[in-house]
């Protein structure tokens, strides 16, 4: 009992000045990995959400502020949509051990489902006479005790560019990925500790990915300054 509260005590103190350090650009140099996973969804799985994906026209929340405009539905939303049954696999067993596997992070799991951000949708496009959608060179914060890890399955990503819209940029050098290869591939990288952007989509351009949050310990902070905002951040994507 002493000994679990002690161990939650340290990890708060980790966590809270890890988020004070990561606000001056501070990292951590062995958190720099990044994953690509491809095939990451069976093939049926994939094409049920492209095509059900197709029908939430009203459902999107759109937003622009000065670092992002983009359009996205959270979590809460998507549990109550067609696009519901098909996003099932992304919390079974057999995905998890996919992605535990082929990461050798054993210890990975999704942050818990009150969190609208465990699972939502984002919707990246571009229109002639617009700033395209996109997102500029951030670091994401971190509420959860373990390892943060952000995971972006792209479900489509129909551009004109041969590099990918995400970009990372491990160790301070940028890394761009073939977007031929995008599709139903996850991405999965420590945004906490990695920079990273979504290079502004150009007219007639589409992106629509599932964004996903694991944790190797999935127990949000009790730290109100950190949940305080956690809040904010959700009010730029969801209206929440
Ligand atoms: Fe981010």
């Amino acid at each position: 009992m002493i000994e679990s509260l002690l161990r939650r005590i340290a990890a708060e103190v980790r966590l809270h000045r890890h988020n004070r350090l990561n606000r001056k650009g501070v990292v951590s140099e062995s958190a720099q990995n990044y994953f690509v996973l491809h095939d990451i969804l069976p093939k049926n799985i994939h094409e049920g959400l492209c095509s059900t994906v197709q029908t939430l026209n009203d459902s999107w929340v759109s937003k622009s502020t000065a670092w992002r405009s983009g359009s996205a539905i959270g979590g809460h939303e998507l549990k109550d949509s067609v696009c519901a049954p098909w996003l099932e696999y992304l919390t079974s067993s057999d995905f998890l051990e996919d992605v535990r596997t082929r990461t050798g992070l054993a210890n990975l799991d999704l942050v818990p489902e009150q969190d609208m951000n465990r699972m939502s949708l984002l919707s990246y496009s571009g229109a002639e006479g617009t700033r395209g959608d996109g997102a500029d060179w951030h670091m994401d914060g971190s509420i959860y005790l373990g390892d943060r890890w952000a995971g972006i399955l792209v479900l489509e990503e129909e551009t004109s560019e041969a590099d990918a819209k995400l970009e990372l940029k491990p160790h301070g050098n940028r890394v761009v990925l073939p977007a031929a290869e995008m599709k139903n591939t996850l991405i999965l990288f420590q945004g906490d500790h990695v920079e990273h952007r979504v290079r502004p989509m150009l007219p007639g351009e589409e992106r629509v990915v599932i964004s996903l949050l694991f944790s190797t310990w999935p127990v949000m902070t009790l730290n109100p300054l950190l949940r305080r905002y956690q809040a904010r951040v959700n009010r730029e994507f969801y209206d929440a």
